[in-house]
């Protein structure tokens, strides 16, 4: 490889490359992945094996400090969560001043971004001990301002954070639980969510990873990073995919157009139209993660006691698709999003919801990326070049 400003600075050439498909902005020693292989791992550790053993927070702190956490060290972590749970009342009225049509996922940058108005004092990211205190806010208020995202969108009275409960336990009470009835939390549907926000976590230098580094290479604080964050992860090129993927099973399924047929559609890109949850710019096989959420969409539904068509729909899709040429020349395959929208259904999620739930996974890797490059001693603000292909040198009319 090679250090290509060096390379440009030397030989007075620029490098063009639309949407940084070969250039690196950073080196990092958090996330590795083999598109190629199909293999993903956090600070060494296999997906696999983090998804199978490893807790939510357990995964954040890995990230976040390099080092799987001791029992100790786990438990303060998550005693430190839980106390900062409440969101201030003024920021809870907050959500009353948009329309509960909104999209949760606008609810969640604005009110991410409105939070930093309550730190102001306390965002400096050169001050380690106040990095380290918005690192513990954002990880336990998050969760809470996504409830009541999904709340207001429908109309339901917001929860207090039950501080009882541990981090998943508490989510899920705060958007499935009704004030003044008490709420059991379903183990199936917590360990399955757990799971699914494990995979989430951390996926290197993705398009809103980037941007929260690129918004934090301008000394910007952790707040304003990750709001912009969540705007980037919210296309539907992006995270935007997992509700995008259900969107499109559902109207497959409500227009009786056969799978076959829109897969033709598909290859000859009538409309624009595309297999939703297919693709990757770096799996060039089958997503990691997208194996582990398709084995488990069968076993989390049927304990469940759901039965979703679209589930089966997806399989045909999916097989399908890993036939034909197009798909494979292309070497596309299912992405994390392929899968994990139908099991966010059968939880009780609306779609709507879904890419918020992805923001939640995402964001101990979001915090864990934005340290990294604050704290690189390479760091410098983000600033990529342009060739310029506008007109010449003209006069204002009248001017000559
Ligand atoms: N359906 C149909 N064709 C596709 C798809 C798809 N899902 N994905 C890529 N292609 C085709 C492209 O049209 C292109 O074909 P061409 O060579 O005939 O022009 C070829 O495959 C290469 O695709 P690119 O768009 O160049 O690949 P890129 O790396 O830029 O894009 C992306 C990757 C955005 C993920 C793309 O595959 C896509 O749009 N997928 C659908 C959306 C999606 O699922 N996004 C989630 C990604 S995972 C995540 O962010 C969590």
């Amino acid at each position: 490889s090679v250090d290509i400003s060096t390379f440009t600075r030397q030989t007075g050439h620029t490098a063009l490359d639309y949407g940084f498909v070969n250039t690196a902005a950073t080196t990092s020693a958090i996330t590795y992945i083999d598109g190629d292989k199909g293999i993903l791992r956090y600070r060494g550790y296999p997906i696999e094996q983090l998804a199978q053993n490893s807790t939510y927070l357990e995964v954040a702190w890995l990230l976040l400090y390099g080092e799987l956490p001791t029992p100790d060290e786990l438990a303060a972590f998550d005693d430190r969560i839980r106390r900062h749970t409440l969101l201030h009342e003024d920021l809870k009225r907050f959500f009353s001043a948009l329309p509960h049509t909104a999209h949760p996922m606008s609810v969640l940058s604005s009110a991410v971004s409105a939070l930093s108005t309550y730190y102001e004092r306390e965002s400096d990211p050169a001050n380690p001990e106040f990095v380290e205190l918005n690192t513990i806010r954002m990880l336990a208020k998050l969760p809470v301002i996504a409830a009541y995202a999904h709340k207001k969108s429908i109309g339901q009275a917001f929860l207090y954070p039950d501080n009882s409960l541990g981090f998943v336990d508490n989510f899920l009470k705060l958007n499935f639980g009704v004030l003044s009835e008490p709420y059991e939390v379903n183990p199936v549907m917590s360990r399955a969510l757990e799971r699914l926000l494990i995979l989430h976590e951390d996926h290197e230098q993705n398009a809103s990873t980037s941007t929260v580094r690129l918004v934090g290479s301008t000394g910007a604080n952790q707040f304003s990073s990750i709001s912009a964050g969540i705007n980037a992860l919210y296309g539907p090129l992006h995270g935007g995919a997992n509700e995008a993927v259900l969107d499109m099973l559902a109207r497959i399924r409500e227009s009786g157009e056969s799978v076959q047929r829109f897969v033709e559609r598909v290859k000859n890109k009538e409309d624009g139209v595309k297999l939703m949850g297919f693709g990757h710019r770096v799996y060039k096989n089958y997503d990691p993660r997208a194996k582990l959420v398709k084995e488990s969409a069968d076993e989390v539904l049927r304990e469940l006691g759901v039965h979703d068509p679209l589930l089966d729909l997806a399989k045909e899709l999916e097989e399908i698709a890993l036939e034909d040429d197009y798909f494979k020349e292309r070497r596309l395959y299912p992405n994390v999003d392929f899968y994990t929208g139908v099991i966010y259904k059968a939880m009780g999620f609306p779609t709507r919801m879904f890419t918020v739930l992805f923001a939640i996974g995402r964001l101990p890797g979001w915090l864990a990326q934005w340290r990294e490059a604050v704290n690189d001693p390479h760091s410098k603000i983000g600033r990529p070049q342009q060739l310029y292909v506008g007109s010449p040198e003209r006069n204002y009319p009248g001017t000559a």
